[in-house]
C-alpha cells in the first residue's frame, strides 16, 4: 500500500475545505486500490466534511493533525481521542510545528496510547534530533509499533521547497526500521510536489508522502495522486 497523506496545518475553514473537496469532485481523480490517500484536517472542518465525503465520489480517508494527551476530564479546550474516533480513522501526532510548542515525546507517546485506544491510526512525525528518544519513549509505553504509521519530515525541509535527496531519506527511513524493528508504513514530508514525488516513491523502502503545501490546490493534489495511483 502507497500513502499519501495531505497536513493542510491551519489553512483551511469549514467553508474553504468543502470548495477544496467539491474542486477534487470535479477533477475526478482515479485512485488505484493501492493508494491510501488520507486529508488531515482542521478539527472544525471534520463534521461537514465527512458529511459531503459521503456524497462525493472520491474515496478519501480523514485525519486530524494532532490529539489531547489526556481523556475525558477537566481540560478545557482539549480534543480528546473518545472526540475524534466518530469522526477520523487517522490523526498526525508530534508534527514538529506542534514540538516547537512544546509539545514533548512523552506527550507524542500518551497521543499515541490514546488514539490506539479508540483504533486511530497515529502518524507519528519524526526527525533526526529527538527519533531515537521518541521510539523509546513509545517502546517505554509499551505501544504496539506495528498498528502506526511513521512519518520522517526534516525540519529543514517543511515548507522551504528544499526536499531532502530520497537517498538521504532512504538511509534515515531504514534506520527508523531497524529502531522501531517492525514492518510500519513509514513515509516521507517536506516540500513535497508533482515534481519529485516519483523519487520518493521509486525507493522500496518508502511507502508514501506527507504533503503540506502542495495539498492545499485541488488540481496539485489531483497531479499527486494521478502520479501515485
Ligand atoms: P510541506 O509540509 O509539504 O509544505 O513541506 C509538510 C508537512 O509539514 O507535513
Amino acid at each position: 500500500m502507497t500513502y499519501l497523506i495531505a497536513n493542510w496545518k491551519s489553512y483551511s475553514n469549514n467553508t474553504q475545505s468543502l470548495i477544496w473537496l467539491k474542486e477534487l469532485g470535479k477533477l475526478a481523480p482515479v485512485i488505484s486500490p493501492n493508494l491510501k490517500v488520507i486529508i488531515c484536517l482542521p478539527f472544525t472542518d471534520l463534521p461537514e466534511f465527512n458529511r459531503h465525503l459521503n456524497f462525493s465520489k472520491t474515496p478519501l480517508f480523514v485525519g486530524a493533525q494532532t490529539v489531547s494527551s489526556y481523556s475525558a476530564g477537566k481540560h478545557t479546550g482539549d480534543i480528546t481521542a473518545s472526540m475524534l474516533s466518530e469522526l477520523v480513522t487517522y490523526c498526525l501526532v508530534g508534527h514538529s510545528e506542534r514540538r516547537s510548542n512544546g509539545e514533548t515525546s512523552g506527550d507524542v507517546a500518551q497521543q499515541v496510547l490514546s488514539l490506539l485506544n479508540y483504533n486511530i491510526t497515529p502518524i507519528i512525525c519524526l526527525d533526526t534530533p529527538y527519533m531515537d528518544e521518541q521510539i523509546k519513549e513509545l517502546f517505554r509505553q509499551n505501544i504496539t509499533l506495528s498498528h502506526c504509521i511513521f512519518a520522517y519530515e526534516p525540519i529543514s525541509a517543511i515548507g522551504s521547497g528544499q526536499p531532502e535527496s530520497a537517498e538521504d531519506v532512504s538511509r534515515v527511513v531504514s534506520k527508523i526500521t531497524l529502531l522501531t524493528n517492525s514492518k510500519s508504513p513509514i513515509l516521507y514530508g517536506g516540500s513535497v510536489s508533482p515534481q519529485n514525488v516519483q523519487d520518493f516513491i521509486n525507493q522500496p523502502s518508502i511507502s508514501g508522502v506527507l504533503v503540506g503545501t502542495n495539498s492545499l490546490k485541488p488540481s496539485v493534489f489531483c497531479q499527486l495522486i494521478k502520479l501515485l495511483s
